[in-house]
């Protein structure tokens, strides 16, 4: 499914919220189960410095979005970045989609030379998405995260172009 990939724009808002909020999204990420709408218009109304995300728009709508924040100073050569895919929409090609776009802008762009991420260890399609990237497990962190009752561990991911 082809998509639209822009810059997000601040009334984009309801469209990430919807994304954020889907069970499977908020799964696997660090959202909780009750965030408001405000949350996210603040959010997407005052970018932190360093800070990009782009969406991903099917028919006038914003399904999915990454977001990339780069470091400073003498880590002005890395950022990180955390994604989501609506549930209604993965598996569709939308993630690679979004994925091409991060990695033009960053080392294409910003000059971005290690890029990283943290992924539960359980999360097999984001895994294997990051893999096909040329992202590699650099090491695993334990107990990373509370999620629905239980501890869940995540790796550390990087890709790296020096
Ligand atoms: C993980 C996620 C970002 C992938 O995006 P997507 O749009 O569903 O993935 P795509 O359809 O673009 O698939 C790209 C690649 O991802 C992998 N992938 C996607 N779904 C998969 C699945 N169900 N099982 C295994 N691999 C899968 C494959 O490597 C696939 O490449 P291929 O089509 O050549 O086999 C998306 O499913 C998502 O947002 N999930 C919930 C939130 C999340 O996990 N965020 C990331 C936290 S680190």
């Amino acid at each position: 499914m082809q998509a639209v990939v822009r810059a997000s724009r601040a009334d984009d808002y309801k469209d990430v919220y919807d994304v954020y909020t889907c069970p499977g999204v908020m799964r696997n990420t660090a959202g909780l189960p009750y965030v408001s709408l405000d949350y996210w218009h603040q959010r997407m109304s005052s970018a932190s410095p360093g800070e990009q995300m782009l969406v991903a728009e099917i028919d006038g709508r914003v399904v999915a979005s990454i977001n990339l924040h780069c470091g400073r100073n003498r880590m002005a050569h890395t950022a990180r970045f955390s994604m989501g895919v609506h549930d209604d929409f993965q598996g569709k090609g939308i993630g690679r989609q979004l994925m091409e776009a991060m990695l033009d802008l960053s080392e294409q762009w910003l000059n971005i030379r290690r890029i990283e991420l943290q992924v539960y260890t359980d999360n097999e399609p984001a895994i294997a998405l990051y893999t096909g990237f040329g992202f590699a497990i650099e090491g695993t962190h334990r107990a990373y995260a509370f999620r629905d009752g239980r501890y869940v561990d995540a790796h550390t991911m990087a890709r790296v172009r020096v």
